[in-house]
């Protein structure tokens, strides 16, 4: 297997058709010419810190904390960072911000994206609109039903929203028809993708972009507490947002946790645990882990949340869990949904059924950390986003009484 910066170990690459290849090197000599430069960088931290309202804070839940040990005696602190409070509700606006940028520095004249929760979507058309380029959003039949406040949204911002009929209408399949426009517009068109995944150089990119995330919260933790977490834990989809808030303490003894779809249970055919149950393949350009038949054949993911109901994983995960550097759990539907519930009314935090997943977990990993460290643990997680785009689903799933 080829080594070179295009790969994750053995993961990661670029499988895709001949006509990609040019604007893959393009974006790819972008990323190390433009991105590093005083300028980009300039812009786009400005943007991060007046228009995003960067750094997000990171806040301590206690009420959440004794709620879920009473006793303290496994989970000891919990940190939250606050991506939930980023300008559109999640983290997705980090990487959507820089991209177009870039897009913009490389003269593209369009932009196209893939979304499932509808947040980078939003993210997108958001970043469109302050650039003042013309958007236009894939999206699985399936999602646009049941994420239609994103869909106003993206609408309201002057995007135009496709929805994607084919496989099982949702995020693989919306990131299929993207990939379909880029190939035919690709000397215009920029393809924004949402997570860190897809073919190089976009999961280094995006992973370089959300990697503002960990750095805060690193410097945040160490300037309230004096002390790093005793671990780390965040949600994956693609895994952007576990990506960008791990890197920064790859180099920490600091365990890290990813938390997958589980969907109705991972030995049931309905759930999203890619790296638990995926094997090595080729999804969206990259080599993998990801959900397949005997044949070789995609399987359809299922989760209760959009942005993670999706069969492959970003490459660099699928190395991190080969060697070992981080560990990833799953947490079920019913999981997300009750700890939802459960954030909102000791914290007054309406968390995304996406970072739902990762809060499920949280007394899991407290214990597990406990037992290494002999004392209560101080964990760190990523709340990457809000929830007001999953109400639908949580009225339908939970009732509306209190
Ligand atoms: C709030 C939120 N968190 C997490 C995710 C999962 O994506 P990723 O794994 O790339 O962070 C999404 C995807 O839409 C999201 O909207």
């Amino acid at each position: 297997m080829p080594q070179s910066s295009a790969y994750f170990g053995e993961f990661g690459g670029r499988f895709v058709a001949e006509t990609l290849v040019f604007a893959l090197e393009e974006l790819e000599r972008a990323v190390q010419e433009i991105v590093p430069t005083e300028s980009f960088q300039n812009e786009w931290r400005g943007l991060l810190a007046d228009y995003v309202g960067r750094p997000t804070p990171l806040y301590r839940a206690k009420r959440l904390a004794e709620r879920l040990d009473p006793t303290a005696e496994n989970l000891g602190e919990l940190w939250l960072k606050r991506e939930d409070l980023c300008h559109t509700g999640a983290h997705k606006i980090n990487n959507a911000l820089g991209q177009v940028l870039l897009a913009k520095k490389l003269g593209k004249q369009r932009i196209i994206a893939e979304t499932g929760a509808g947040q980078h979507g939003v993210a997108t058309a958001t970043a469109c609109a302050v650039f003042g380029l013309p958007c236009e959003v894939y999206m699985g039949e399936v999602d646009v039903a049941r994420q239609a406040p994103n869909v106003a949204r993206m609408q309201m911002l002057g995007t135009r929203v496709i929805p994607v009929s084919s496989g099982s209408r949702t995020l693989k399949d919306a990131m299929n028809e993207a990939m379909r426009d880029w190939v035919t517009n690709v000397r215009t068109t920029h393809y924004c993708v949402g997570s860190a995944a897809g073919p190089h150089p976009f999961p280094t990119l995006v992973a370089d972009l959300q990697s503002v995330i960990g750095i805060e919260a690193r410097r945040q933790i160490l300037e309230k507490t004096n002390a790093l977490p005793d671990a780390v834990l965040a949600c994956v989809g693609g895994g952007s947002n576990a990506i960008g808030t791990f890197r920064a303490f790859f180099d920490d003894p600091v365990p890290l946790y990813g938390i997958e779809a589980a969907g109705e249970g991972v030995d049931t055919d309905k759930h999203a645990a890619t790296i638990t149950r995926g094997r090595v393949g080729v999804l969206h350009g990259a080599r993998t882990l990801v959900l397949t038949d005997d044949d070789g054949q995609i399987q359809e993911a299922h989760s209760i949340s959009a942005g993670l109901d999706y069969p492959g994983v970003g490459p660099e995960h699928a190395a991190l869990h080969r060697s070992g550097r981080a560990v990833y759990l799953t947490a079920t539907d019913h999981d997300a949904l009750q700890i939802t519930r459960e954030v909102a009314r000791t914290e007054g935090i309406l968390i995304a059924l996406e970072t739902a997943h990762a809060f499920a977990r949280v007394l899991d990993v407290a214990r597990r950390e406990r037992e290494r460290l002999g004392r209560p643990a101080r964990l760190l997680l990523c709340l990457s986003g809000r929830g007001d785009k999953d109400l639908a689903t949580l009225r339908e799933r939970l009732g509306g009484e209190p």
